[in-house]
Formats: C-alpha cells, structure tokens, sequence
C-alpha cells in the first residue's frame, strides 16, 4: 500500500492533458462542428454516394446466421478461432504460401492491435533494433513502436515534387539501415500518400531486405481497395515467396466495413513448420498478457462469410462496388478542381490507390477550410477521398480553389 494516499491523488492531479489524436480527434471536432454543411475528409471510414458509411449486406446477413446458430460466450483461444486465422493466411498470402506451414497467424483486435503484438513480439524476442518508418506515414505508427519500447527511424517514400514514390532514395537508405532492423512497408493503398510501389520495385526491396538481412513488418490494412484483392497483395506474396521472414499485420475494418468490430490478425512467415510453431507459441504468450484473447464478434462475421460460397461471392461484389466508388470519385474530384478553375494540376490523384490522397494542401491551407468552410482533412494534407459526395463535391471544390 502507498504510504501516503494523499500524494498519490496529488500525483494524478497533476498529469497534463495528452494532445488530441490527429486522426480520431479530428472526428470528435467534426462531430461538435454545428455547420450544417460541413465535410469530414479525415478518418479512412468508407462512405457511400449519401456519405453513410453502410453496414455490409454480407455482413448483415452472417450476423443473422451467428445469432441463430452461437451456442456459447466461452472464450475464445489465445490465437482466435484456427478457421479465421487459416481465411487470413489465404486472403493474404494465398493458397500455396497459406497451406505451407510457414505462416503462423493469430487474430488480433483490429490492426493497431497485430501491430502492437508484432511491436511487443520485436522487442521482446528479437531484442532492441531500430523501426524504419515511410516518411510520410500513418501518424499512429511512431506511437504504436514507441509504446512497445522500440527506437523508430524514417526512410525517404513520397516525393511531393513528383507525386510519387521516391523510390531511388528509399532503396539507398534502406541499403544503409543496420541489419536486423525492422523495416515497415504498406502493403497497399500507402497511407497516407496513395502511392504504391510498382511490382519490380517489390522485387528490388526483396533484394534489398535480403541482402540487408532486414525484417519486413507489412501493414495491410487496405486489401481490396487498390485494384482488387489479389493485385493488391502481390507486394506481400513477393516478400513471402522471396523467402524472407516477415511480419504481416493485416485487418478487415476496411475492407468488410467491420471497424469497430476490430477485427485483425498478425501472420508471421518463416523458413520452417518448426520455426513458425516456435513464434506462435511466442505470440500467444504476448497476447496472454495483454489482451489474453480476441473478441469473438468480428472474427465470427467474416469466417461466416467465407466459410460460405454464396456469401463470399456478395462480400466480393460489396467489395468490388466499395473500390469502384472510389476510384469514381477520384475521377470527379480531379474534374471538379479543374472545371472550378485551380491553378494547379491535380490529376495525381487519379493514379493514387485507396482511400487516401496526398492532396498537396498545406497547414495554413488544411486550417483555412476548417476554420471556414467546415472541412476536415488531416494536418498532413491527407484526404480520405471516400468522404466526397456528390451532394458536397462542388462546396469542396469551391472551398479549395479559393485558398490555393
Ligand atoms: C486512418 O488512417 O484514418 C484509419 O486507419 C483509422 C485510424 O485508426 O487512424
């Protein structure tokens, strides 16, 4: 017991406030913003043309079934339900690489949550070694690495003069990062700048790691949303049938819409059955002391669904219809911006993949569209395209042009 319980108090009146979350926090001002018109660009949630962002006809109907057919609330295993984890291996890796033996999978709660497993499985396992990170990256990323008690670098990825991967000077810096480090590459659909590498340039990382003895750690949180789910996973399978080791934390919050249902899952790839079973056993003891195992839910939706031909078939067309709206509105965004009269050429967007555009945007002028239009983008100019309607497309535009 404390000696003192007084000063204990004292303590925990005297923490500050941590700084909002520059994503989530973006929602809750957006949500305490009384505009009527105003327009929430930030957070990578999918919206449809009247800006709901809909619960999944496939997933209503596996909910349907599940509520039928649960017979139990006992808990789940440590690494989650051995069919769900065997449908992320495939979705993932594909059937070859899946059927191996050399992917050990575990369901974690969403992908922060395998992200912060793997982060937690580097420092304890693989002991201290620097994170590379893309600069730009997801803004959680950092924090996610630190909280795990590991150091974290950047490597150069997107050139802003170009609106692409500034590939050369990635590939000389990670060609000079300490072997064993940690390097940590988007799998697709990069967050957030929307520029993917290209497949020889997979190819040539693969080198790169190899011959660098590097450990990828892919974060594939958007399968689906680039072209279609297997051109989207051709960088992943490229790094698993180069034969590397590596990490891959995936998620189904975009893709089946299950957000809040966080629903993830961490595959660990090795060079041996034997070795894969030594690194589960090691995951399971990490996730027993954190969150001991996953909720049932969200991972209960998606193995009802692809446990199921006919259910699988929706979810694809589902899918399919989510990545064409996207790639749509790209199109319109770019022509709205041109025909408002910008000074500027935005037609980069359209080659970008996924939710999210870099769209050049400054602070001063990502502050200026809040501040009087109402729009919500994050701080970096990112712009989660899913978030434009036809119903605010024009405002938006409107909105731009006149702070550019
Ligand atoms: C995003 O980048 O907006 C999403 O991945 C949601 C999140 O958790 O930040």
């Amino acid at each position: 017991m404390h000696a003192d319980p007084t000063k204990a108090l004292h303590a925990l009146s005297d923490i500050t406030a941590a700084p909002a979350d520059p994503i989530l926090g973006l929602t809750d001002a957006f949500k305490a913003d009384t505009r009527p018109d105003k327009v929430n660009l930030s957070v990578g949630v999918f919206q449809d043309e009247t800006g709901k962002s809909p619960v999944l006809d496939c997933v209503k109907r596996a909910e349907r079934r599940l509520l039928e057919l649960e017979s139990t609330k006992s808990y789940m295993p440590i690494s989650g339900d051995p069919a769900y984890c065997r449908h992320v291996a495939r979705l993932v890796f594909g059937e070859a690489t899946a059927e191996s033996g050399r992917v050990a999978t575990i369901h974690a709660p969403g992908g922060t949550g395998a992200l912060r497993v793997a982060g937690d499985f580097i420092r304890q396992l693989l002991g201290p070694r620097r994170v590379w990170l893309s600069d730009p990256t997801w803004p959680n990323h950092p924090g996610i690495f630190r909280a795990a008690h590991l150091e974290t670098e950047v490597y150069p990825y997107f050139d802003p003069a170009a609106n692409g991967v500034a590939f050369d000077a990635m590939l000389e810096t990670l060609a000079h990062a300490p072997e064993g480090d940690v390097i940590v590459l988007h799998g697709c659909c990069h967050n957030p700048s929307g520029a993917d590498l290209k497949a020889e340039q997979w190819n040539a990382v693969a080198d790169t790691l190899r011959a660098r003895s590097l450990v990828p750690l892919v974060d594939f949180a958007y399968q689906g949303f680039g072209d279609d789910l297997e051109t989207d996973a051709a960088g992943v399978r490229t790094l698993a049938e180069a034969g590397l080791d590596i990490l891959v934390s995936s998620s189904f919050s975009k893709n089946f819409g299950l957000y809040r249902e966080r629903v993830g899952a961490l595959s660990v790839v090795t060079e041996s059955p034997d070795a894969t079973a030594r690194v589960l056993s090691q995951l399971k003891a990490i996730v027993r002391t954190n969150y001991s195992n996953p909720p049932a839910h969200g991972g209960g939706i998606v193995t009802t669904i692809l446990d199921d031909p006919e259910l699988t078939a929706l979810w694809k067309m589902e899918l399919s219809a989510m990545q064409s709206r996207i790639a749509g509105t790209r199109k319109a965004f770019v022509e709205g911006l041109k025909n408002t009269g910008a000074n500027r050429d935005f037609s980069f967007l359209e080659r970008q993949k996924g939710m999210f555009s870099f769209s050049g945007l400054d602070r001063k002028q990502v502050d200026r569209l809040r501040a009087d239009y109402g729009i919500y983008i994050v701080g970096s100019g990112r712009i989660n395209v899913a978030g434009i309607t036809p119903a605010n497309l024009e405002f938006l535009c409107k909105a731009i042009v006149s702070v550019l």
